[in-house]
């Protein structure tokens, strides 16, 4: 078997992982891997198509990044090119991977990915696709690696602004990427114990957050964290979109500064904002993540072997298993309003902003 792999989509750690854990599988069982560079770009670049063997791969397990490189407007159905205009060049890959000799392609992307790799298999490319993203947000599969990482980061910033927000007696407002879902702010506002937590599954009424505050202040805790998804929202109005580009999707951000004002303003407290932005997306994979991208990769080696192609590999624990692709994006993973961690927020005394 020659099998061909690439990266796609946001980065995300653990990315680097999964192309040891598969490279590792695939020369085992006799076969070889080549890496395609930047998502499917790779295919038309010199040098764009890679051997890739174990020795090339040794300890990249817990580098951030990926060997491969990525991109998020590489969408071959919608290729913007230099003058500004969107073609379609999905025929060239298609051709491209047959010349070349492939018998298989492991995609590693997200669900703007996994919606470019349903295509491609349909058009006949045995493809296996493997869910990543910090966001958490692939359906039909419990986490995706590199989310707990971006948790640990996030709640590693929050720890270290407490005592800068008891110092001063400010709220602090900070801002955590995620888009539509609210995984990560949940997940790291809860770890680090904040006090008021906006997430998109639940539009935010400005009026409870500002009591929340000021119980704290009346409480005689005359300091705030929160913690708000770029995907957060009041409810009477709209996300914060930073920016718009061709064949792309929205950029988010900037919905904390819009809620630390409307605080300050109501208050009269004082109170900064700030994003952690794309710090979220780095580093090291903690444990859990390089674990879970090796067992991803792997796995993704066996459906190869197993035939399973137009599958992704989903997780359910304690197994991985194989799914048609179409599961992970027929709808986003979003948190659950009945679930556990909304329900130990609440009963913690967080403030989510309803
Ligand atoms: O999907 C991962 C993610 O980091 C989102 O949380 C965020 O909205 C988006 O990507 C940012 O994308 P970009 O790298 O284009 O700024």
């Amino acid at each position: 078997m020659k099998i061909a792999i690439n990266t796609g989509g946001g980065d995300a750690p653990g990315l680097n992982a999964v192309i040891r854990a598969v490279v590792n599988a695939a020369e085992r069982k006799g076969w070889s891997v080549y890496g395609i560079r930047e998502g499917y770009n790779g295919f038309f670049q010199p040098g764009g198509i890679r051997p890739l063997t174990t020795e090339m791969v040794r300890g990249i397990t817990p580098l951030g990044g990926t060997i491969l490189g990525t991109v998020n407007r590489g969408n071959p159905f919608e290729y913007p090119t230099e003058d500004g205009r969107v073609v379609d060049i999905s025929e060239q890959v298609v051709r491209k991977f047959w010349e070349q000799g492939f018998d298989a392609l492991i995609v590693v992307g997200g669900d703007g990915s996994f919606r470019i790799a349903k295509r491609f298999a349909e058009m006949g490319i045995p493809l296996v696709a493997v869910p990543k993203t910090i966001d958490n947000d692939v359906n039909a599969t419990h986490v995706t690696f590199g989310f707990q990482t971006a948790v640990q980061t996030a709640t590693e910033c929050l720890d270290k602004l407490h005592p800068h927000a008891e110092a001063h007696r400010r709220v602090v407002c900070v801002e955590v990427m995620g888009r539509y879902c609210g995984w990560i702010a949940l997940s790291a506002g809860v770890a680090a114990t904040a006090d008021v937590i906006l997430i998109p599954e639940i539009p935010y009424d400005i009026e409870k957050v500002c009591e929340k505050i000021e119980a704290r202040w009346r409480a005689g805790r005359r300091f705030a964290i929160c913690v708000v998804a770029e995907g957060a929202y009041p409810k009477e109005g709209q996300m914060v979109v930073l920016k718009e580009e061709l064949g792309r999707e929205v950029r988010l951000g900037g919905i904390a500064a819009v809620v630390a004002e409307e605080i300050e303003k109501r208050t009269g407290r004082e109170t900064r904002a700030l994003s952690l932005g794309h710090l979220l997306r780095g580093g090291h994979p903690i444990a859990y993540d390089r674990v879970l991208a090796l067992e991803y990769g792997t796995a993704a080696v066996r459906a190869i072997e197993e035939g399973a192609f137009g599958c992704m590999v989903s997780y359910d624990p304690p197994n991985m298993v194989f799914r048609p692709i179409e599961d992970g994006i027929r709808e986003i993973k979003r948190v659950p309003l009945d679930g556990e961690l909304i329900r130990c927020a609440r009963e913690m005394g967080i403030c989510l902003g309803d």
